[in-house]
């Protein structure tokens, strides 16, 4: 695994999994939830450390008791949440910090590697509210790293108004579908780590293109266009329900697209 380094230091594995339909029925978002998760047992397997959870996922306290269970290292993982932009967890400070203590609750831990507001939260004060406590918990120790998700360049310049803390990541959704350049450019200028989600969406004729790029590499298209991400400094967590796209995902550390690949994908 190679580990990318935050604005405040912290290291954070390059390639992780997403969680928002493990655990659940039919693999659907909004399925009800089962009491098992064999692809995240599988996952730790394979070698993933980064975890993408969400409160809005529903599932925390079952990816927490799958990874209490791992024989993995507590200090090997790195662990990420979302504290949703709802008045449950936003209308005041003491529901933020509600929020905060139930998901290191439900992963049985005393810490987490990151959390994430996990969407705009458009009203200034309640931002500024859920901000603060954040940096209380990071400057507590209980959380390592601090960020957002979903926000554009507006949320960013409101955040900035009155941050202590510069947000390490923002979790976005960065593809060749939507490949939100203006944004990439902004957060890779001001050194705050996008990490993307969906990152493997492509239109067709786009990975028909990556498939024949792949050929020579020896990689099939969906792991080009992930080394491509992870190249300009992309934080991916891909996920899947079958063991040999997850493995297929995360061996992406053998081989390197050339100048001339790169340019190519930038302009398919
Ligand atoms: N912050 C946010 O608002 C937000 C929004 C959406 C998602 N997320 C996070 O980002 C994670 C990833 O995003 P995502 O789940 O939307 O999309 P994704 O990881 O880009 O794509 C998932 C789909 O791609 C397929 N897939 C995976 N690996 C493949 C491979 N090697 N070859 C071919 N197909 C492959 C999977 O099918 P199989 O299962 O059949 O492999 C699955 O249908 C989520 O799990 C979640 O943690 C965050």
């Amino acid at each position: 695994m190679e580990y990318i380094t935050l604005n405040n230091g912290l290291k954070m594995p390059i390639v992780g999994t997403g969680t928002n339909t493990y655990g659940k029925v039919s693999h659907e978002y909004n399925g009800a939830l089962t009491n098992e998760i064999p692809e995240l047992i599988s996952a730790l397997e394979l070698g993933y450390r980064s975890i993408d959870g969400a409160i809005m996922y529903r599932n925390e306290e079952l990816v927490g008791r799958v990874l209490a269970e791992s024989n993995v290292p507590r200090e090997e993982l790195f662990i990420t949440t979302k504290v949703p932009a709802n008045e449950e967890y936003i209308s005041s400070k003491e529901a933020t910090r509600a929020a905060i203590d139930n998901s290191l609750k439900n992963f049985q831990t005393d810490y987490l590697d990151l959390l994430l507001i996990h969407f705009p939260i458009e009203d200034k004060v309640q931002l500024k509210n859920t901000w603060e406590v954040f940096e209380e918990y990071y400057e507590a120790g209980k959380l390592k790293a601090i960020g957002v998700s979903n926000f554009g360049k507006n949320h960013l310049d409101v955040l900035k108004e009155f941050a202590n803390v510069k947000p390490a990541v923002n979790q976005i959704q960065v593809n060749l579908k939507e490949p939100n350049k203006d944004l990439l450019a902004i957060l890779l200028e001001e050194g705050i780590t996008p990490v993307a989600w969906g990152p493997m969406k492509a239109e067709i004729h786009q990975k028909e293109a990556l498939d024949e790029m792949g050929k020579a590499y020896n990689k099939s298209g969906a792991q080009v266009l992930l080394r491509y991400q992870i190249q300009r400094g992309v934080v991916v967590i891909p996920k899947s329900h079958n063991c040999k796209n997850q493995a297929s995902n995360i061996d992406l550390f053998d081989f390197e697209l050339s100048a001339e690949d790169v340019e190519k994908i930038n302009n398919l």
